[in-house]
């Protein structure tokens, strides 16, 4: 394929992997993109971004939906030659074979991974909640009043649940000692107000594509996207899932601005709190004003009986590989930094 960008966005997913912690799809990129420049089969599946640019090609995030693909062939047991050179707890993988297996995998699958990959990337990332929860016991401790909570962008909803997990900020635990999902952030930094009162007296969800727990195919897209050698975090979420099923957990389709003006005004007795994470940069910017102005509004009629927050980890905008947990708490509208966090909340350095 003529296109030089392709091979290119390869190797800079590849050292993202890396520096997020999977060597494995660090490797198996190198080696997809040697292969894309040998014109060998993983060409096919890359054909409809043939023109793109290096913007188009990581907007669309097309090395992970390739990585997401072969991985979900993997976990779905239909191709054995495959997932046999896959990482499991207990034996690290090599990528050199597994790429090769990858190959044929290709060749065997074709038409179903080029269907996976006409669809957007669809994450929940479940430790996020290690780096949300500490802000809702600040509002908690702060307010002295339950909490409304409201999630934008939610995925499957299953940061949802965050106060129904188990936490550890350094040497200080949190949570419901018997939970299944359990959150092994590296804390820096004094403890959040983990004496706060938490009572959440209703949550909801929406996403513009919200994913369906109950379908297994859907289910198994979401773990496809965490990196088969993070088995930490493939036991955290399939915990969350069983979690958010037993408890019925449901996401409304709906867009972010609507939804924040229709149902996430302050009301007296609770503190409201409308959160998200890593979900700002995929508005337009005229979304991003519209819901800028939801929020301002909500806020400007918040009072201490009926107190307003939004809350969110996103990454600033002239960095994009940390993130930034902020808090904006009305009425008085005061806003500031809490945390600075690991993308996937591996670690938390905690400023309050
Ligand atoms: C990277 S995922 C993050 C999901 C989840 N918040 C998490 O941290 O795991 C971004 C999510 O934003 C959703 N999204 C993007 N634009 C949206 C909008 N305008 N309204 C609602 N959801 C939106 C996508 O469907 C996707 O589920």
């Amino acid at each position: 394929m003529d296109n030089p960008e392709l091979a290119r966005s390869l190797r800079l997913q590849a050292a993202g992997c890396r520096n997020l912690g999977s060597p494995f799809h660090g490797d198996l990129l190198e080696h997809a993109a040697d292969d894309l420049e040998a014109d060998g089969p993983v060409v096919a599946l890359l054909t409809p971004w043939a023109e793109a640019d290096l913007r188009k090609l990581f907007d669309d995030a097309v090395a992970l939906r390739l990585l997401g693909g072969l991985h979900d062939l993997v976990l779905s047991g239909d191709d054995l030659a495959l997932a046999a050179t896959y990482p499991t707890p207990g034996r690290k993988a090599d990528a050199a074979p597994a790429w090769i297996a990858a190959r044929a995998a290709i060749l065997r699958h074709q038409d179903r991974l080029a269907a996976f990959m006409t669809h957007e990337p669809q994450t929940n990332e479940v430790r996020r909640s290690a780096c949300l929860a500490p802000g809702f016991l600040t509002i908690a401790a702060e307010t002295g009043l339950p909490i409304r909570a409201f999630e934008v962008a939610a995925s499957a909803g299953l940061n949802l649940n965050w106060d129904k997990y188990r936490y550890q900020f350094g040497d200080t635990a949190w949570g419901d000692p018997e939970a299944r999902v359990v959150m092994d952030t590296q804390w820096t930094g004094s403890a959040p107000p983990v004496d706060a009162r938490v009572e959440v007296v209703e949550r909801a969800a929406c996403d513009r594509r919200p994913g369906d727990l109950t379908d297994p195919d859907q289910r198994r897209r979401l773990l496809a996207y965490i990196w088969p050698d993070q088995f930490e975090r493939l036991d955290r979420i399939r915990a969350a899932i069983d979690l958010a099923l037993s408890l019925r957990v449901t996401v409304e389709e709906a867009d972010a601005v609507d939804w924040t003006a229709r149902v996430a005004a302050p009301r007296a007795g609770a503190a409201t709190v409308l959160y998200h994470s890593v979900f700002w940069q995929y508005m337009p910017a005229e979304s991003q004003a519209a819901l800028a102005q939801a929020l301002a509004s909500h806020g400007a009629s918040a009072t201490r009986a009926a107190p307003f927050a939004w809350l969110r980890m996103e990454p600033p905008p002239e960095h994009m590989s940390n993130m930034e947990v902020r808090l904006t708490l009305w009425p008085g509208g005061e806003d500031r930094i809490l945390a600075t966090v690991h993308p996937h909340g591996a670690w938390v350095k905690w400023l309050n």
